[in-house]
């Protein structure tokens, strides 16, 4: 039963530093770390799913074996209680003696949504606990952290992972949960994740509910993604001037697949330097793909923009 409801991003999750696939810079860094059984602050900068928390309990569980969780926290700074989960939270875990070490880490996940304010009470917490803590901050951008932060701190840039890494890893879970999965669908949850393992993990789970047998249009009916052949075919309907056309499809496709505004606007992406079409004209379309974003953002209705988008593509 239990393995009906069983996340597999946490199932899979790698357990040790040298199982996380794609990193082997950071996990290398780390390993030494665990080794000398020091740590300084540490900045992890990179973009969602691609391995900074699996680092980060690897870590803990090297350094501390079973009773890892004792000198582990982990905290979420991105919901607006920000500055008093610094404030409160973290003092209250930095204040009580590590247990069996020289340190206790916190971890702390979206640092960059903390705004100046409490970053510079999170620098002040760094520094009243430093003899027995250790931070390990987590962000997308280490540039949205305030200097004194950046430079008290050891950063790892992770790097989106490579397709080759994240099939690797899709091919180990397939295997395992007793399914089959086609070339085609495996291209297709790789082109979908774009390097985020997190992703391909979920949309894997998502399409295994209904197909012991995956193929790309399984992929593409769960992921909110548009197929690369569909968006060649509507943009080509645009430049062909059969606007009204390629608007039907595209109506057609966002209604059938729940698809957002967004969704085509990254999909179209996608597609976009790949198409047969000369360089001027693409740089025409990526330019107003990114204005028609920016209104679907700001509020515009979406079907509206997607529309007047193409109207603009068959035009030119
Ligand atoms: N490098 C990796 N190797 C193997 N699995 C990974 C890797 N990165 C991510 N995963 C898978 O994706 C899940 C999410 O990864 P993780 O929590 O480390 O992401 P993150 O980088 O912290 O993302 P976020 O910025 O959203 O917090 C993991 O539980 C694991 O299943
Ligand atoms: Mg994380």
């Amino acid at each position: 039963m239990d393995d009906l409801i069983e996340i597999w991003t946490e199932k899979y999750r790698p357990k040790k530093l040298e199982e996380v696939a794609g990193q082997d810079n950071i996990t290398n860094r780390l390993s030494a770390f665990v080794k000398e059984k020091t740590l300084p602050n540490i900045l992890f900068a990179g973009s969602a799913g691609i391995g900074k928390t699996t680092c980060a309990i690897a870590l803990a569980k090297e350094l501390y074996g079973d009773m890892w969780h004792r000198n582990f926290m982990e905290t979420n700074a991105s919901d607006e209680r920000g500055i008093s989960v610094v404030r409160t939270t973290i003092k209250d875990f930095a204040r009580v003696k590590p247990f069996g070490a020289a340190f206790k880490i916190v971890f702390l996940d979206e640092c960059d949504a903390l705004t100046p304010e409490a970053q510079q009470a999170l620098r002040r917490t760094m520094e009243k606990y430093t003899r027995t803590t250790r931070f390990i901050l987590s962000c997308n951008y280490s540039s949205k952290l305030i200097p004194p932060i950046q430079s008290r701190c050891a950063i790892f840039r992770f790097k989106p992972l490579e397709d080759a890494d994240v099939k690797k890893s899709i091919e180990k879970i397939v295997k395992n949960e007793g399914l089959e999965i086609t070339d085609k669908g495996m291209n297709a949850i790789l082109l979908v994740a774009e390097g985020d393992m997190r992703r391909a993990v979920n949309t894997l789970q998502s399409v295994a509910i209904t197909a012991k047998k995956i193929t790309d249009e399984d992929v593409y009916s769960v992921a909110a993604s548009l197929r690369p052949d569909e968006v060649k075919d509507i943009l080509n309907l645009a430049l062909n001037k059969q606007f009204i056309e390629a608007r039907k499809k595209l109506a057609d496709v966002m209604l059938v697949r729940g698809l957002s505004g967004l969704d085509v606007i990254k999909g179209i992406h996608r597609e976009l330097l790949d198409l047969d079409i000369d360089e001027r004209k693409k740089a025409i379309l990526i330019d107003k793909l990114g204005e028609y974003e920016f209104r679907i953002v700001e509020g515009g209705t979406e079907d509206l923009q997607m529309e007047a988008f193409l109207a603009q593509v068959s035009t030119l």
